[in-house]
């Protein structure tokens, strides 16, 4: 551990406190804090990985509705929780939510520990310390790349890092010392705040941070250099997705059961899930061109209506879906809005109702 770290943990009280009286001020109010219960604190926790609390709040509020502990969601059907999490993404977090819960079922009670929770579908070392801190009260720092900011730029750490999941190894230890003994949760969560709110990657609030007086990244007067994380290299991919209408049915791909991507889930198909290639498409009209990133790809998605009818045959993964029953399919990340949108557009304004 460096001298900037071990000089921080000498004052550890100090920090605590300050950090503490400023979270008990400004905390932001949410669900899950107003109402704490082991089952909200899962449920956010899962929510919450790689997703803004913004983007969550709604979504949080209907699932505690409909599923509203460990019993209602393990005896759900798959189709009924992945509605619930449609537009949320990545869909393997509700699929080992869902697992998550029928083992707690099957168990009679909830694991206690860090390493009980570990061993549960979905659950990596944030997401064990963050429930067992915040809902049991247990001793476990959570360090996610909010957090890995916060403590490179109090300890002023230049060293270059691979990602944020290794720089998270390197910080765990300083950030298990720093944290509160008598209020775990409430520090974890206190830590999470100020990285969400203060201590943004671009533009860190410093003037305002109750823990400035304690960080040798703000001395130095560009705390935003820390961390030093290695540049991602980003891999562009096209994409020509298919708008194929018959009647008011649309063609949508779905992939199999127990597929290891979007499994039972719907999209529009690729053009070459629904077998067409260039001379199929050519002269057909573009509909939407967007651009989303997932993970390190950047996808630039097109949806192209071919043109003049098309014989498309249907299959177990290629289905013909009246307009009315949209609103019952799952559709993975942003299909729906698109969908949604290019129907708006249509003359017969046959939108797909809204979940
Ligand atoms: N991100 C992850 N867990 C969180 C929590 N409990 N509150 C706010 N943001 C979070």
């Amino acid at each position: 551990m460096g001298k900037e770290a071990a000089g921080l943990l000498d004052r550890a009280t100090a920090f605590r406190c300050a950090l503490l009286a400023w979270y008990d001020a400004n905390a932001r109010r949410l669900p899950w804090r107003e109402r704490p219960s082991l089952y909200g604190t899962v449920v956010s926790e899962f929510m919450l990985q790689q997703t803004q609390v913004k983007t969550v709040l709604p979504y949080f509020e209907r699932w505690m509705r409909e599923l509203p502990g460990f019993s209602e969601l393990a005896a759900a059907p798959e189709a009924r929780v992945l509605g619930l999490w449609e537009g949320l993404g990545y869909y393997s977090r509700a699929r080992n939510l869902h697992r998550l819960a029928q083992n707690v079922v099957a168990c009679g009670v909830p694991p206690a520990t860090v390493e009980e929770w570990r061993e549960l579908p979905g659950v990596g070392p944030y997401t064990a310390a963050a429930i067992t801190s915040i809902a049991l009260g247990a001793h476990a720092a959570c360090v996610d790349g909010n957090v890995v900011r916060i403590l490179a730029r109090l300890t002023a750490d230049g060293a270059e890092r691979r990602d944020s999941g290794s720089a998270a190894k390197v910080f765990t230890p300083l950030a298990d010392g720093l944290l509160d003994p008598e209020r775990p949760g409430d520090h974890n969560q206190a830590m999470m705040e100020l990285g969400a709110t203060l201590c943004s990657r671009q533009s860190p609030a410093c003037v305002i941070c109750p823990v400035r007086e304690f960080c040798a990244g703000a001395q130095t007067g560009d705390p935003a250099r820390f961390p030093r994380l290695a540049a991602r290299t980003l891999e562009r991919r096209e994409v020509t997705r298919v708008w194929c209408r018959r009647g008011d049915a649309l063609l949508l791909h779905r992939a199999a059961a127990g597929a290891r991507r979007l499994s039972g889930m719907h999209e529009l198909p690729t053009s070459e899930q629904a077998g067409l290639d260039g001379a199929a498409l050519a002269g057909g009209t573009e509909l939407a061109r967007r651009r989303r990133g997932i993970t390190r790809f950047v996808i630039t998605e097109t949806i192209v209506a071919p043109p003049g009818a098309l014989r498309i045959k249907a299959s177990e993964e290629l289905v013909w879906v009246p307009a009315k029953e949209l609103g019952s399919v799952v559709l993975s990340g942003p299909h729906r809005r698109w969908i949604n949108e290019i129907l708006a557009r249509d003359p017969e304004r046959d939108q797909a109702p809204k979940r």
